[in-house]
């Protein structure tokens, strides 16, 4: 561990969130197509320190690399609830490795909230170097991140995001919001060239007060209210395939026969709310009475797009590892980072009638990107 080091990066972190501060928001709210991505990492890009205080960070860098110590990082993850988190903890794990000099404290938070606000101020006392935080939830991180930034210990954030605190020095995940317009927008093209009249959607959603549940609800919801669908529920699933099965056990119990879209926030619900149509005898998919829509397409999701049995399915890019391994090397070397990075996230679909949805993203840009009609191949190159 390395606390002279982690100061000065925390100095160089102050200066450089302020000035970012006084031009843009460090919450993840444009927009996502590969295409917009450069130019959007680039207008995030955090502003440079003054030059006295990056000279020191180098300075302390190279000191800290001629004494060969690790660098100690704290990894607080949400938990194991879905196929999604565990290629996210692996990747992570894969890149903080000791054959890249870290020394990775892992903590699973089993999506509990308090869990995770405890390991992270275990990290704080344990003097680490960096910590890694997926948050659970969007809200509740001032004091805490706080308490890292007094510790001089930087803080980095993965995946989801966090609104009321902005003392962290990078974040890299998803456009929520964009996934959840896409399906929005694909739902709205697929419906007219079927030539279906009415929308009677459920959704099951995910963790309630997560950024990934929150986005990605916001975004539909757009459509629901401009393309005046009925929107029959919304109930949360907690991402996990029990919760998608027992919540479409009861949806089933209430509106049986009443609904032709399920819209569930991640793979996991979905195979849990395909389980209970199935025992119900409910028909879904590209040949059945139920459109399924879902968000992640992991291998096992794309599976079931390829089997027909998901009409469409949002990425969601669980590989931030390198991303994260990146942003501490550059820190490390006394170099600035990106403030924010999002993943590039394709759109997966079971049939090839459609080429592509035009939407206007989260930025309030008009954007048209592909949707990808998933084969062997595609499933193949899954994560
Ligand atoms: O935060 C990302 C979401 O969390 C993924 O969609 C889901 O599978 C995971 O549990």
């Amino acid at each position: 561990m390395r606390k002279t080091l982690s100061v000065l990066l925390t100095a160089a972190m102050a200066t450089s969130m302020l000035a970012a501060c006084g031009s843009s928001n460090t919450q993840a709210t444009t927009a996502a197509p590969a295409e917009t991505k450069a130019a959007e990492t680039q207008a995030a890009t955090t502003a440079a320190p003054a030059e006295t205080t990056v000279a020191e960070v180098t300075e302390a860098a190279k000191e800290a690399a001629a004494s060969g110590d690790t660098i100690t990082v704290g990894f607080a993850q949400v938990g194991h609830e879905s196929d999604w988190r565990t290629a996210s903890t692996n990747s992570v794990q894969a890149a903080l490795s000791k054959e890249n000099g870290i020394d990775l404290q892992f903590v699973d938070c089993d999506n509990d909230s308090a869990a995770q606000l405890e390991a992270v101020r275990n990290f704080i006392q344990q003097g680490v170097d960096y910590i890694v935080i997926d948050p659970i939830v969007s809200t509740g991180w001032d004091t805490v991140l706080t308490e890292a930034d007094d510790a001089g210990i930087p803080v980095i954030v993965i995946d989801r995001t966090i609104d009321d605190s902005d003392k962290y020095v990078s974040w890299v995940g998803s456009e929520f919001t964009n996934e959840g317009l896409a399906a929005g927008a694909w739902l709205k093209a697929y419906v007219a060239d079927k030539g279906i009249s009415e929308v009677n959607a459920l959704v099951i959603s995910g963790t309630t007060g997560s950024s990934a549940q929150i986005g990605r609800s916001n975004g539909f919801d757009k459509y629901v209210e401009s393309e005046k669908w009925n929107k029959i529920d919304e109930q949360t699933g907690d991402f996990t395939q029990e919760g998608g099965q027992k919540v479409m056990e009861s949806y089933l119990k209430s509106y049986e026969g009443k609904f032709n879209v399920v819209v569930c926030q991640n793979d996991n619900e979905a195979f849990g709310a395909i389980d209970a149509m199935k025992a119900a005898g409910v028909s879904y998919g590209v040949d059945g009475d139920v459109i399924v829509i879902s968000f992640d397409a992991c291998t096992a999701g794309l599976q079931k797009v390829l089997a027909g049995e998901i009409n469409a399915d949002f990425q969601c890019n669980p590989l931030q590892g390198p991303d994260c391994l990146n942003i501490i090397k550059k820190l490390e070397a006394g170099e600035t980072v990106d403030q924010k990075t999002f993943m590039a996230e394709p759109w997966y679909v079971a049939e090839d009638k459609l080429k592509d949805i035009t939407y206007t993203n989260n930025s309030g840009k008009e954007v048209t990107e592909p949707l990808v009609v998933v084969d062997q191949a595609v499933v193949d190159a899954a994560y």
